[in-house]
C-alpha cells in the first residue's frame, strides 16, 4: 500500500493535484474514523515548512492543521517568536487522517503516508523542516528512538540537502 501511495504521489504534479490525491487516499485504516483529510495550512513560501505528527479533533473537523490550542501557540512562535506571518510558512502533519481518540500513530500508518509528505515536501521546494515533538521529529531524522534532547538543538541535514530543526510539540 505503501507503494500505491508513493506512485500516486508521483503523478501528482502540483500542491492542488496532491492535496486532491491525498483526499481520496483509503490505504490505511484511519480513512474510516476521520471527517476529513488535513493536508497544510500556510504557503510555504519562506521555505520553512513545521512538520506535526497527526490532526487532532479540531483539525479533523476543520480540515486544518494546528488550530486548537496548540496551533495557537504555533501561531505565536511564528508570529512573535519568528516575526513572519502564519501563511508564509507551510504547516502539515506526517499523517494526514486523525487517529481516533488521538491515540499514538502506529508504525505501519506512518509509513503508508509518509509518500505523501515526502511528495509535499518536494512540491513545496521545502529549505527548512521545523518537526514538531519527538515522534515527528524522529520520524524525519529516521531515528524515531532517539529523545527530543538528542535531537533538538541543532541543524541536522537530510540526504536531499534540506535542513531539519527539531524542536518541541506546542502542545
Ligand atoms: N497536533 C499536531 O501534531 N498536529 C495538529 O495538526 C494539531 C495538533
Amino acid at each position: 500500500r505503501r507503494a500505491a501511495v508513493a506512485a500516486r504521489a508521483a503523478r501528482a504534479g502540483s500542491l492542488d493535484e496532491l492535496r486532491a490525491a491525498v483526499a481520496d487516499c483509503t490505504a490505511c485504516g484511519l480513512c474510516a474514523s476521520r471527517t476529513q483529510t488535513v493536508f497544510m495550512d500556510g504557503t510555504g513560501s519562506r521555505g520553512v515548512v513545521f512538520v506535526g505528527e497527526a490532526p487532532g479533533e479540531q483539525e479533523d473537523r476543520t480540515g486544518v492543521p494546528f488550530v486548537g490550542p496548540a496551533g495557537q501557540l504555533l501561531t505565536d512562535i511564528v508570529t512573535k517568536g519568528m516575526g513572519l506571518h502564519r501563511e508564509e510558512v507551510a504547516i502539515a502533519n506526517v499523517l494526514k487522517c486523525r487517529p481516533p481518540g488521538n491515540r499514538d500513530p502506529r508504525p505501519e500508518e506512518k509509513a503508508i503516508c509518509t509518500p505523501w509528505l515526502e511528495r509535499q515536501l518536494e512540491l513545496l521546494g521545502a529549505r527548512v523542516l521545523i518537526p514538531l515533538g519527538k515522534h515527528a521529529s524522529g520520524h524525519l531524522l529516521g531515528t524515531p528512538d532517539a529523545s527530543m534532547g538528542s535531537m533538538r538543538g541543532r541543524s541536522h541535514q537530510r540526504p536531499d540537502g534540506t535542513q531539519v530543526i527539531p524542536t518541541y510539540h506546542p502542545a
